[in-house]
């Protein structure tokens, strides 16, 4: 078995080979001097019984959807037999529907291009699940590990969701480890952003607090959540979030808010670096889903 890593998931790639015992493809990259981008595939030869093409699409969203596209098709067109696509955060995701008339649904198109030709593609805590249906995709949950992590900052916490939307990775994590899990209402406005959170019938008074989610971007969210539960009572507020994005001064706001610590997963290209933040690595749970597709 043979693995391409894309420019986003080379480090992470590394310790998958190690533990599916693959080989790492010796990948050649370029930029044309017109701005185009190449890629190389340089030491697969003779072609492949499996190659799983590994990358993130975060940071640079376009060109590493564009690379993986590519190493895709290098995949393809150079003998692999089968292609596993591991591509733990997925870009566009959370445009999931028409919320303004005249809008496209960002996140089908990017599944769709990413679809063809692929056995499946395994992806980690994606925006909206119910996008995979009827297509050749795994959606990995890892709130309960990253949950384990938070547990080690709090003491018999209520996982709290911050939306709806984010229920099921609240719920999957508190029944891993026997905890009450609830969801607060959250409403954003689609036109400036603003998010408002409304009281849901939920004590949070003088208990700890483990806000789950799949993404923090602005922060924004978590910052409105966690003051509106300390408005509530709650003694600390930690964080267990999928993809640490964490644009612009999300981090400052996180701490302002009363966040004192925030368990990421090694989802992207980057780490940031900050004493609040730990990270979980996923690639055991890669691992798994790999060998399970392999197995059907
Ligand atoms: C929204 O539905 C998502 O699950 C996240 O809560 C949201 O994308 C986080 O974005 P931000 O950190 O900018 O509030």
């Amino acid at each position: 078995m043979l693995i391409a890593p894309g420019s986003n998931f080379t480090r992470q790639s590394l310790e998958l080979a190690r533990l599916l015992g693959a080989e790492l493809i010796d990948v050649e990259r370029k930029i044309f001097p017109d701005g185009e981008m190449y890629v190389r595939l340089k030491s697969l030869t003779g072609g492949a019984e499996t190659v799983i093409v590994a990358n993130s699409m975060y940071p640079n969203q376009d060109s590493s959807l564009l690379e993986t596209l590519l190493l895709l098709n290098a995949a393809q067109k150079n003998g692999a037999k089968s292609i596993i696509l591991v591509t733990p955060y997925l870009a566009y995701m959370r445009q999931d529907k028409i919320f303004l008339q005249g809008e496209p649904v960002s996140a089908e198109v990017v599944l769709n291009i990413l679809s063809h030709g692929i056995k499946k593609g395994v992806v980690v805590d994606v925006h909206n699940p119910s996008l995979l249906e009827g297509k050749p995709w795994i959606n990995l949950l890892v709130s309960d590990i990253l949950v384990e992590g938070a547990l080690k900052h709090v003491s018999k916490p209520v996982v709290i969701a911050p939306d709806k939307g984010a229920l099921e990775r609240a719920k999957y994590a508190a029944a891993k480890h026997g905890l009450d899990f609830d969801y607060l209402i959250k409403e954003r406005d689609r036109v400036t952003g603003e998010v408002s959170i409304k009281p849901r019938s939920i004590s949070v008074e003088n208990r700890d607090v483990v806000i789950v989610d799949d993404i923090i971007s602005t922060g924004g969210t978590l910052a409105e959540a966690a003051r509106f539960l300390i408005s509530q009572g709650a003694r600390r507020v930690v964080v267990a979030a999928t993809h640490g994005l964490l644009v612009g001064g999300a981090l400052r706001k996180i701490r302002d808010a009363g966040i004192s610590r925030v368990v990421l997963a090694d989802t992207l290209g980057l780490i940031h670096e900050d004493p609040i933040l730990e990270y979980v690595n996923i690639a055991p749970r890669l691992r798994e889903a790999v060998e399970e597709v392999l197995r059907r």
